[in-house]
């Protein structure tokens, strides 16, 4: 049955206390913090309605992350206790200047919550999430984020939109730079790094600041990956694909969620009672508030589903959304809706209540300001931008080296002659990437800087082209190419071709950027491919064309040592892909953990030339499988893997649900030249269940560095936690079930080894 979002019922006064109304139980972690329930139900009782709803309102000061700005006079409103928050204010005196006429200003004092979009860092700008989540460490990643909330708070940001964790299957979405990936599994655990290292261990200490899941939810869905566009998915695909991540940020105590612009199943994701408070507050429990995203409430009247601002404001209202980013409707119609009775004043409350809990919790009423000296002190400190070249390093994924069966290129060592060429070899603003916050493209040291510093009159450069357009005479860079041992090509796309509001109907490299790799290879050295890119690319005329190719996402401030240091092999690569490489635009979506047709391909996946191959679900001009799969990377050694091995091949799904588990293990050997880190990754398959599994789920995965030659049994458990799904009836268990594991490179190798939950 397909599942009714916002119920009728909703319209009515009763649930409307009851959206709210998630209770004063106590939270299963950290969030809220002891004492502050008390305080804001102390303060709430001296609150006038108005002085409530202000604090449901938030407004951006400065530059425009949407459409348009609304006019309102911003320190009128705050003077009178209108506004609860306020985002896009940059600079400490700027933010205390605000700060101060809320608190020196308003009757009751109440200070604001600060906000920005702070998302792979602050000033320090780290490698795009897509490219840190290649690092498959967690650990890294909520180091970056404390990095991140350690900057930001020292210019009185007190709060992020970030993490996003929308799972995301389409490369033409523009916004898959900015999540983790297709994997649920992954994302949930990403989502409690991010959370962990932005909010820190104590919300009171400055430093810390509030982070935000979202886009709840469904937003990576948008069909043709157009932002914005419509998602339609069953329930079971939301509970098992785009909701764990942020029931992972929630369970690790994440303070706020923002709702999505889209529809989800046709009830817009900001008036969608189902995930706001069915699922978020009742099943999870969340105790914190929901922001709307920028003008999302107002987005209810072109989705239809109101005639006017008012009956937008009623609905968002009643369906979950505490707080109003940007539309000016909470402010204008939430007063007027109670006063009629619409809406209940306790409704309000609660809304209000969980508002004023997170400023307790961040200490905001003791402590409002920020040190204005601050600043100075921590940006871009010497430990900061050590860990942007340490988080670079560890995002870049080598896709190939040694194609089309050719020796592998990489490293190049120290002593070769280098034609570096290409229009981002030089490119310090883009290497930024998209949501760069108070990123500085002078504060960028460029490939180009990097291996200037490093081979000094070795390397020769030729920018090539443009990203997009540019020149099609390719003679200065091919005369270079022909200088040089090796030619390092540094392609891909600028930092505004992903983020918001930029998909792609080509997933191909811009521009005349393939033609001039096309007239470099002339010169007849090999190529070595670095694509900075916010999003998989089809690579697969590069693949063929060209010896080595680095995916290095857009990097951050430091893209240009930690580019040289992988090249030259001071660092091996250890990146793995956290989101499929289609061979081609029309493959997309394309996602490893896919299910299994009823016609699944029998003979060789050939792209079609089979001819014994009709009524199989293929294609008959391309492969089905990817170019690249999910989990992929490699280095400058060789891993191998045993057979998976299961520790015994039965269990029975009573000693399942009772918390025993089966050992699965295989042999990794490091059968290649050097010490590298590896990505072991564990796969499963469950067959005979009420409802059709996907081929493949990660479950775990461990990092190991081995010397050469040296060998480690790597060990995974199998419990009921791994062995969950939604099922028939939609409840959230294990089943008997063939089970099928793997202890894999990637999500397209190993050895798999069977066994059985029985009945
Ligand atoms: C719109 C974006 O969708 C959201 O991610 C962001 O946090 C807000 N604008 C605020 O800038």
């Amino acid at each position: 049955m397909p599942f009714s979002l916002l119920r009728g019922l909703a319209l009515s006064l009763a649930l409307v206390s009851l959206a709210h109304g998630a209770g004063t139980d106590s939270p299963a972690g950290g969030f809220p913090p002891p004492g502050v329930d008390e305080r804001a139900d102390a303060l709430l009782k001296r609150m006038t309605l108005e002085e409530k709803v202000g604090q449901l309102v938030q407004f951006s000061n400065g530059k425009a992350t949407g459409p348009e700005n609304v006019a309102v006079d911003q320190n009128e409103l705050l003077a009178r206790g209108g506004i609860g928050s306020i985002f896009n204010a940059i600079g400490a005196k700027t933010v205390n200047a605000m700060q101060r006429i809320a608190v020196e200003k308003s009757r009751l004092g109440i200070p604001l919550l600060m906000g920005l979009d702070v998302i792979h860092g602050y000033r320090t700008t780290f490698p795009i999430p897509l490219g840190l989540a290649a690092s498959w460490d967690p650990k890294l990643v909520e180091r970056t984020a404390r990095v991140a909330a350690i900057e930001a708070s020292a210019e009185g940001i007190r709060w992020t939109f970030a993490p996003m964790v929308d799972i995301a299957r389409d490369p033409r979405w523009g916004r898959i730079m900015e999540g983790n990936g297709e994997d649920p599994y992954l994302g949930a655990i990403y989502a409690g790094a991010y959370v962990r290292g932005f909010q820190g261990s104590d919300l009171r200490d400055p430093a810390s600041i509030l982070a935000c899941a979202k886009h709840y939810v469904g937003y990576g869905g948008a069909e043709a990956g157009r932002d914005y566009n419509s998602v339609d998915i069953s329930e079971r695909m939301l509970r098992d694909v785009y909701l764990p991540p942020f029931e992972g940020a929630k369970n690790a105590d994440v303070a706020t969620f923002m709702s999505a612009f889209n529809t989800l199943s046709g009830v817009p994701a900001s008036a969608n009672h189902f995930t706001l408070t069915t699922v978020l507050r009742g099943e999870w429990g969340f105790r914190g508030f929901v922001v709307s995203d920028w003008t999302s409430i107002a987005e209810l009247i072109p989705h239809g589903i109101a005639l006017d601002g008012r009956t937008a404001a009623f609905k968002a209202f009643a369906a979950g959304v505490d707080m109003d980013m940007q539309a000016n409707l909470y402010a204008t119609h939430l007063v007027g809706l109670v006063r009629e009775g619409r809406l209940e004043e306790r409704a309000i409350d609660d809304s209000v209540r969980s508002v004023l809990r997170t400023k307790y919790a961040l200490g905001l009423f003791e402590n409002p300001y920020c040190d204005e000296s601050l600043a100075e002190k921590v940006l871009l400190s010497k430990e900061h931008v050590a860990l942007a070249r340490e988080a670079a390093e560890a995002s870049f994924v080598l896709l190939q080296n040694g194609g089309p069966g050719g020796p592998p290129v990489l490293p190049l060592g120290a002593d070769k002659a280098v034609a570096l060429i290409g229009p981002l070899a030089d490119a310090a603003d883009d290497m930024l990437g998209e949501w760069a916050c108070q990123g500085n493209k002078n504060d960028v040291v460029t490939l180009r800087a990097a291996l200037s510093e490093r081979l000094g009159s070795k390397l020769l450069y030729a920018k090539g082209t443009e990203i997009v357009g540019g020149v099609k005479d390719f003679e200065e860079a091919l005369a270079a190419a022909r200088q040089a041992d090796v030619v390092v090509m540094a392609v891909g796309e600028h930092r505004h071709m992903s983020g918001e509001a930029a998909s792609r109907s080509s997933i191909d490299l811009p521009g005349n950027q393939r033609a001039l790799i096309e007239a470099v290879k002339a010169a007849g050295k090999p190529v070595v491919l670095v694509v900075f890119s916010g999003r998989p690319l089809a690579l697969s005329w590069e693949a063929a064309n060209v010896s080595a190719i680095l995916q290095a996402w857009h990097p951050g401030v430091q893209a240009g040592p930690a580019l040289a240091r992988v090249l030259l092999g001071d660092v091996p690569p250890a990146g793995k892909l956290t989101v499929t490489f289609p061979r081609s635009l029309g493959q997309v979506p394309i996602y490893y953990n896919h299910f299994k047709t009823g016609r699944p391909i029998g003979g060789e996946d050939d792209g079609g030339k089979d001819s014994g191959a009709r009524f199989q679900s293929r294609y008959i001009d391309e492969k089905n499988s990817p170019l690249f799969p999910f989990g992929w990377g490699l280095t400058y050694t060789t891993f191998e893997y045993s057979p998976t091995t299961l520790s015994r091949d039965r269990i029975s799904l009573a000693d399942l649900n009772a918390g025993k588990t089966i050992t699965v293990e295989a042999t990794l050997t490091n059968t290649g030249p050097q010490e590298c880190a590896e990505i072991a990754q564990l796969y499963i398959r469950l067959r005979g269940t009420s409802v059709a599994r996907p081929v493949r789920e990660l479950k775990g995965f461990e990092k190991i560095t081995l010397r050469p030659g040296e060998s480690r049994r790597v060990r995974f458990a199998i419990g009921k936690e791994q062995c969950e799904f939604w099922n028939i009836d939609m409840k959230h268990v294990a089943e008997p079930a063939a089970l099928t594991v793997w202890i894999a490179p990637h999500s397209a190798g190993g050895t798999p080894a069977d066994g059985m939950i029985d009945p």
